[in-house]
Protein backbone atom coordinates (compact mmCIF):
# COMPACT_ATOMS: atom_id res chain seq x y z
CA UNK A 1 0.00 0.00 0.00
CA UNK A 2 1.34 3.46 -0.52
CA UNK A 3 1.76 5.54 2.44
CA UNK A 4 -0.82 8.27 2.71
CA UNK A 5 0.28 12.38 2.23
CA UNK A 6 1.65 13.20 5.77
CA UNK A 7 -0.19 16.02 7.64
CA UNK A 8 2.02 18.28 9.83
CA UNK A 9 -1.32 19.82 12.26
CA UNK A 10 -0.82 22.08 15.28
CA UNK A 11 -3.11 22.50 17.98
CA UNK A 12 -3.26 25.88 19.72
CA UNK A 13 -5.59 25.07 22.55
CA UNK A 14 -6.64 27.94 24.26
CA UNK A 15 -4.10 30.35 22.93
CA UNK A 16 -3.59 32.90 20.93
CA UNK A 17 -5.31 36.69 20.22
CA UNK A 18 -5.61 38.68 17.15
CA UNK A 19 -2.18 39.49 16.97
CA UNK A 20 -1.63 35.24 16.71
CA UNK A 21 -2.19 36.04 12.69
CA UNK A 22 1.39 37.29 12.48
CA UNK A 23 2.88 34.02 13.16
CA UNK A 24 0.27 32.34 11.51
CA UNK A 25 1.66 34.27 8.40
CA UNK A 26 5.33 33.29 9.25
CA UNK A 27 4.28 30.07 8.83
CA UNK A 28 2.95 30.31 5.85
CA UNK A 29 5.21 32.11 4.24
CA UNK A 30 8.05 29.57 5.38
CA UNK A 31 5.91 26.44 3.86
CA UNK A 32 5.67 28.53 0.53
CA UNK A 33 9.77 28.43 0.61
CA UNK A 34 8.93 24.71 0.71
CA UNK A 35 9.46 24.73 4.20
CA UNK A 36 6.64 21.04 4.68
CA UNK A 37 8.37 19.65 1.76
CA UNK A 38 5.45 17.10 0.66
CA UNK A 39 3.50 17.16 3.90
CA UNK A 40 -0.28 18.59 4.22
CA UNK A 41 -0.12 21.94 7.59
CA UNK A 42 -2.94 22.39 9.17
CA UNK A 43 -2.82 25.10 12.52
CA UNK A 44 -6.19 24.68 14.59
CA UNK A 45 -6.22 27.99 16.70
CA UNK A 46 -9.09 28.47 19.14
CA UNK A 47 -12.70 29.11 17.76
CA UNK A 48 -12.43 32.93 17.62
CA UNK A 49 -9.41 32.84 15.42
CA UNK A 50 -10.71 30.93 13.04
CA UNK A 51 -12.29 33.03 10.22
CA UNK A 52 -9.60 35.20 10.25
CA UNK A 53 -6.68 32.87 10.20
CA UNK A 54 -8.77 30.96 6.98
CA UNK A 55 -9.02 34.45 5.39
CA UNK A 56 -5.34 34.74 6.01
CA UNK A 57 -4.47 31.28 4.68
CA UNK A 58 -6.44 31.99 1.61
CA UNK A 59 -4.33 30.93 -1.52
CA UNK A 60 -1.83 29.34 0.81
CA UNK A 61 -0.25 25.91 1.46
CA UNK A 62 -1.78 26.14 4.90
CA UNK A 63 -5.06 24.66 6.40
CA UNK A 64 -7.42 25.75 8.75
CA UNK A 65 -9.00 23.39 11.19
CA UNK A 66 -11.04 23.82 14.46
CA UNK A 67 -9.97 22.09 18.27
CA UNK A 68 -13.84 20.46 19.03
CA UNK A 69 -17.53 20.66 17.57
CA UNK A 70 -20.76 19.64 18.85
CA UNK A 71 -22.64 16.94 17.38
CA UNK A 72 -25.76 18.50 15.99
CA UNK A 73 -25.77 20.93 12.94
CA UNK A 74 -27.99 23.86 14.91
CA UNK A 75 -29.96 24.30 17.67
CA UNK A 76 -30.64 25.53 21.13
CA UNK A 77 -26.82 24.87 22.67
CA UNK A 78 -25.49 27.78 24.04
CA UNK A 79 -22.25 28.13 23.92
CA UNK A 80 -21.60 25.25 21.40
CA UNK A 81 -20.07 25.55 17.67
CA UNK A 82 -21.50 23.32 15.28
CA UNK A 83 -19.32 21.23 12.36
CA UNK A 84 -21.72 23.58 9.75
CA UNK A 85 -20.40 26.50 11.31
CA UNK A 86 -16.76 25.51 11.60
CA UNK A 87 -17.18 24.49 7.73
CA UNK A 88 -18.85 27.83 7.01
CA UNK A 89 -16.02 30.04 8.53
CA UNK A 90 -13.04 28.20 6.90
CA UNK A 91 -12.12 25.05 9.15
CA UNK A 92 -11.35 22.10 7.05
CA UNK A 93 -10.54 20.09 10.06
CA UNK A 94 -11.74 19.62 13.08
CA UNK A 95 -9.99 17.81 17.03
CA UNK A 96 -12.42 15.68 17.99
CA UNK A 97 -11.69 13.74 21.34
CA UNK A 98 -8.64 15.39 22.47
CA UNK A 99 -7.93 14.33 25.97
CA UNK A 100 -8.11 17.63 27.25
CA UNK A 101 -11.74 17.28 26.19
CA UNK A 102 -12.23 13.82 27.68
CA UNK A 103 -11.04 15.07 31.25
CA UNK A 104 -12.43 18.19 31.35
CA UNK A 105 -15.25 17.91 29.58
CA UNK A 106 -16.22 14.30 30.41
CA UNK A 107 -16.29 13.55 26.40
CA UNK A 108 -17.19 9.76 25.74
CA UNK A 109 -15.92 7.71 23.12
CA UNK A 110 -19.81 7.65 21.88
CA UNK A 111 -19.36 11.28 22.23
CA UNK A 112 -16.44 11.75 20.31
CA UNK A 113 -17.96 9.45 17.71
CA UNK A 114 -21.01 11.56 17.11
CA UNK A 115 -18.63 14.49 17.08
CA UNK A 116 -16.62 13.06 14.25
CA UNK A 117 -19.86 11.76 12.22
CA UNK A 118 -21.04 15.54 12.57
CA UNK A 119 -17.60 16.51 10.81
CA UNK A 120 -18.20 13.68 7.83
CA UNK A 121 -21.80 15.58 7.35
CA UNK A 122 -20.90 18.81 7.86
CA UNK A 123 -18.17 17.93 5.07
CA UNK A 124 -14.59 18.50 7.21
CA UNK A 125 -12.01 16.01 8.05
CA UNK A 126 -12.79 14.81 11.82
CA UNK A 127 -9.12 14.48 13.62
CA UNK A 128 -9.67 11.90 16.53
CA UNK A 129 -7.96 11.52 19.48
CA UNK A 130 -6.89 8.58 21.68
CA UNK A 131 -3.98 7.55 24.00
CA UNK A 132 -3.51 5.81 27.16
CA UNK A 133 -2.61 7.80 30.58
CA UNK A 134 0.12 6.47 32.60
CA UNK A 135 -1.40 4.69 35.28
CA UNK A 136 -2.15 2.72 31.82
CA UNK A 137 0.66 2.56 30.10
CA UNK A 138 2.48 1.08 33.83
CA UNK A 139 0.02 -1.73 34.06
CA UNK A 140 0.48 -2.68 30.76
CA UNK A 141 -3.19 -1.91 29.24
CA UNK A 142 -1.96 0.63 26.86
CA UNK A 143 -3.04 -1.50 23.51
CA UNK A 144 -6.29 -2.28 25.17
CA UNK A 145 -7.54 1.15 25.97
CA UNK A 146 -6.46 2.65 22.41
CA UNK A 147 -8.15 -0.42 21.30
CA UNK A 148 -11.27 0.63 23.58
CA UNK A 149 -11.03 4.44 21.87
CA UNK A 150 -10.67 3.38 18.57
CA UNK A 151 -13.45 1.40 18.44
CA UNK A 152 -15.88 3.53 19.83
CA UNK A 153 -14.62 6.31 18.23
CA UNK A 154 -14.75 5.63 14.93
CA UNK A 155 -17.72 6.82 12.78
CA UNK A 156 -19.33 4.45 10.24
CA UNK A 157 -17.97 5.46 6.91
CA UNK A 158 -14.77 6.27 8.18
CA UNK A 159 -12.29 6.85 4.93
CA UNK A 160 -8.72 8.75 4.68
CA UNK A 161 -10.60 11.49 3.19
CA UNK A 162 -12.68 12.33 6.13
CA UNK A 163 -11.08 10.71 8.95
CA UNK A 164 -7.16 11.07 10.50
CA UNK A 165 -6.20 8.70 14.01
CA UNK A 166 -3.77 11.21 16.73
CA UNK A 167 -2.38 8.98 19.36
CA UNK A 168 -1.51 11.02 21.72
CA UNK A 169 -0.67 9.28 24.76
CA UNK A 170 -1.57 11.56 27.61
CA UNK A 171 1.06 11.26 29.84
CA UNK A 172 3.32 12.29 27.19
CA UNK A 173 1.72 15.70 26.27
CA UNK A 174 3.21 19.03 27.42
CA UNK A 175 5.56 17.13 29.45
CA UNK A 176 8.68 17.16 27.39
CA UNK A 177 8.52 12.81 27.77
CA UNK A 178 8.49 10.79 24.55
CA UNK A 179 7.46 7.03 24.00
CA UNK A 180 10.39 5.17 22.63
CA UNK A 181 10.35 4.34 19.07
CA UNK A 182 9.65 1.16 19.64
CA UNK A 183 6.77 2.16 21.75
CA UNK A 184 5.44 4.14 18.94
CA UNK A 185 5.58 1.64 16.68
CA UNK A 186 4.02 -0.84 18.62
CA UNK A 187 0.68 1.09 18.74
CA UNK A 188 0.89 3.07 15.41
CA UNK A 189 1.54 -0.58 13.74
CA UNK A 190 -1.63 -1.86 16.26
CA UNK A 191 -3.71 1.19 14.98
CA UNK A 192 -3.04 0.54 11.52
CA UNK A 193 -4.15 -3.16 11.96
CA UNK A 194 -7.30 -2.10 13.54
CA UNK A 195 -7.95 -0.02 10.72
CA UNK A 196 -7.73 -2.47 8.18
CA UNK A 197 -9.92 -4.62 10.31
CA UNK A 198 -12.84 -2.02 10.36
CA UNK A 199 -12.12 -0.60 7.07
CA UNK A 200 -11.19 -2.96 4.49
CA UNK A 201 -8.38 -1.67 2.17
CA UNK A 202 -9.70 1.78 3.46
CA UNK A 203 -7.62 1.51 6.36
CA UNK A 204 -4.22 2.39 4.74
CA UNK A 205 -5.46 5.45 3.32
CA UNK A 206 -5.98 7.04 6.87
CA UNK A 207 -3.73 8.88 8.32
CA UNK A 208 -2.11 8.20 12.29
CA UNK A 209 -0.33 10.94 13.14
CA UNK A 210 1.72 11.12 16.54
CA UNK A 211 1.07 14.20 19.18
CA UNK A 212 2.71 14.80 22.77
CA UNK A 213 5.90 16.70 23.33
CA UNK A 214 6.83 16.69 19.52
CA UNK A 215 9.52 19.41 18.94
CA UNK A 216 11.95 19.92 16.06
CA UNK A 217 14.92 18.24 18.03
CA UNK A 218 12.85 14.66 18.51
CA UNK A 219 10.66 15.59 15.06
CA UNK A 220 13.10 13.23 12.33
CA UNK A 221 13.41 10.26 15.16
CA UNK A 222 9.57 10.59 15.76
CA UNK A 223 8.07 10.84 11.83
CA UNK A 224 10.54 7.93 11.13
CA UNK A 225 8.61 5.28 12.81
CA UNK A 226 6.19 3.40 10.89
CA UNK A 227 2.90 4.04 10.04
CA UNK A 228 3.51 7.47 11.65
CA UNK A 229 1.99 10.02 9.03
CA UNK A 230 2.37 13.11 10.91
CA UNK A 231 2.39 15.18 14.02
CA UNK A 232 0.09 16.67 16.03
CA UNK A 233 1.57 19.23 17.79
CA UNK A 234 0.72 21.35 20.80
CA UNK A 235 3.02 24.05 22.41
CA UNK A 236 5.99 23.72 19.30
CA UNK A 237 2.98 24.77 16.94
CA UNK A 238 2.19 28.76 18.78
CA UNK A 239 5.91 29.71 17.40
CA UNK A 240 6.66 29.46 13.78
CA UNK A 241 10.23 28.82 14.19
CA UNK A 242 9.10 25.94 15.98
CA UNK A 243 6.31 24.60 13.28
CA UNK A 244 8.50 24.79 10.79
CA UNK A 245 11.38 22.70 12.36
CA UNK A 246 8.96 20.10 12.75
CA UNK A 247 7.30 20.43 9.17
CA UNK A 248 10.72 20.19 7.53
CA UNK A 249 12.11 16.78 9.55
CA UNK A 250 8.96 15.31 8.16
O1 LIG B 1 -2.94 18.02 20.52
C1 LIG B 1 -1.57 18.20 20.67
C2 LIG B 1 -1.10 17.99 22.05
O2 LIG B 1 -1.97 17.47 22.97
C3 LIG B 1 0.33 17.74 22.27
O3 LIG B 1 0.74 18.81 23.04
O4 LIG B 1 2.31 20.49 23.84
O5 LIG B 1 2.83 18.05 24.12
O6 LIG B 1 2.91 19.07 21.86
P1 LIG B 1 2.30 19.13 23.23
Amino acid sequence: ATRPRPLIAGNWKMNGLLKGVGELEAIASGIAGGGAGHAETLICPPFTLIARFAAAAAGQHIKIGAQDCHAKPSGAHTGDISAEMLKDCGASYVIVGHSERRTDHGETDADVKAKAEAAQRAGIIGIICIGETRAERESGKALEVVDVQLAGSLPPGATGANVVIAYEPVWAIGTGLTPTTGDIKEVHDFIRAKLIAALGEEGHNVRILYGGSCKPSNAAELMGVDNVDGALVGGASLKAADFLGIAAAY
